[in-house]
This record gives structure tokens, sequence and C-alpha cells, in this order.
């Protein structure tokens, strides 16, 4: 049996729960969009991707191969403190980058921006480093919760409705990460 086979017959495949948005196909496509136009647009200097882990690392790994010039990748993870399930915007650094992003263009790659909290104050973080330039990818823009703090989005993959997503290296309760699709989850509660 190929593995091709064997995934598309788990169940996770055929679960009644999930709703494809978006095909593995459509994402190969924009990807390589986003990777061509990143390539285009950085002709010179270091060039540093930064993952926000865990959600990125699907994002990141196609990413990076569809950029045709050299780059390095730096992981960060971050928590975000909640005020029941609001984000208050505060975060906390659980694991920093590696090496310093001094002098160096950065460009942060992001799961999903959803009310923007996370990553704004990451950003502001990472503005005070002494950066030449500091950027962001999304692999997915919720722009509907956007009311407490605006991002801009430099490289986005695709825009969608405010529904809660899975697959592609988002997850709901740690499960799902492993989908090469994007699909709405119909009942979150049964996730
Ligand atoms: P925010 O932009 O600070 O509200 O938080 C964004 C984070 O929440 C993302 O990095 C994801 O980890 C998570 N998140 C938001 N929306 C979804 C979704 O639809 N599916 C899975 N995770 C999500
Ligand atoms: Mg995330």
């Amino acid at each position: 049996m190929s593995a091709e086979s064997f995934q598309r017959e788990s169940s996770e495949f055929t679960n009644p729960n999930l709703e494809v948005l978006l095909t593995e196909e459509q994402i190969a496509v924009r990807v390589r969009e986003l990777g061509a136009q990143i390539t285009a647009e950085y002709r010179e200097g270091e060039l540093v991707l930064v993952g926000v882990l865990k959600g990125s690392c699907v994002f990141l790994a196609d990413l990076m191969r569809a950029i045709d010039r050299q780059l390095t990748i730096d992981f960060m993870s971050v928590s975000s403190y909640k005020d029941g399930t609001e984000s208050t915007g505060d975060v906390e650094i659980l694991k920093d980058l590696s090496n310093p992003i001094r002098d160096k263009n950065v460009i942060v790659v992001e799961d999903i921006i959803d009310t923007g909290q996370t990553l704004g104050r990451l950003l502001d973080i990472l503005g005070t480093r002494g950066a030449r330039s500091v950027k962001l990818a999304a692999f997915l823009d919720k722009p509907e919760p956007r009311i407490k703090k605006e991002v801009k989005i430099d490289y986005c993959g695709f825009v969608i409705p405010n529904h809660f997503v899975v697959g592609y290296g988002l997850d709901a309760a740690g499960r799902y990460r492993n989908l090469p699709f994007i699909a709405r989850v119909k009942n979150p509660a049964e996730a």
C-alpha cells in the first residue's frame, strides 16, 4: 500500500466533523507564489525565517523550499496569557531565538492571525533587537476577530471567514496538525 492510499483511508481524512476549505493542491500553488514573491523582494542581506512554534512548522517547511536564495531558519515559542477565553495581549517567551537578528532581514512565519494580539506583541519585541527589517508571513488571516490590535501581514496565504480550522500545522487540542489540507471544524466541541 502506498503512503498516500494509507493516509487517504485513515480516519482523520474521512472525519465527518471536518469540511475541507483549502485543498493540498490549492495550498501548494499559493505557497509557491509567496516563495517567488519573497525571492524577488529580498535581493541582498541576510534573510532569516522565524517560525512561531508549533503551528507554523508545516507552512515554514514548504515556504522555505519555495524561496530561491540563501536563508537560515530559527524558532520562537510564546504563550499568550488569556483572561478566560480572551487574549490579554501579554506574551511570555517560552523559547527564544537561537541566534541574534541584528542587521538581518527577518520574516516571522505564523500559521494564522486571529485577534493579532500574540503576533502584535511578538513583533514589538523583535522590533527592539536591531534587525534590518521585520516582516510577517501568515498562512491564514481571519480578519473578523481583529478588534484590539491591527497587524500588517506582508505575505498572506489565504483570507478565511471566522471559522475554527485545522490541518497544515493547525491543531484542535494538539490534533490534526498532520492533515495536508485546511478544514473547518463543523462542531468544535467534538473536535
Ligand atoms: P491571536 O491572533 O493572538 O488571537 O492568536 C492566534 C493563535 O491562536 C494562532 O497562532 C493559533 O495558534 C490559534 N488559533 C487561532 N485561530 C485558530 C483556528 O482557527 N484553528 C487553530 N488555531 C487557531
Ligand atoms: Mg500559533
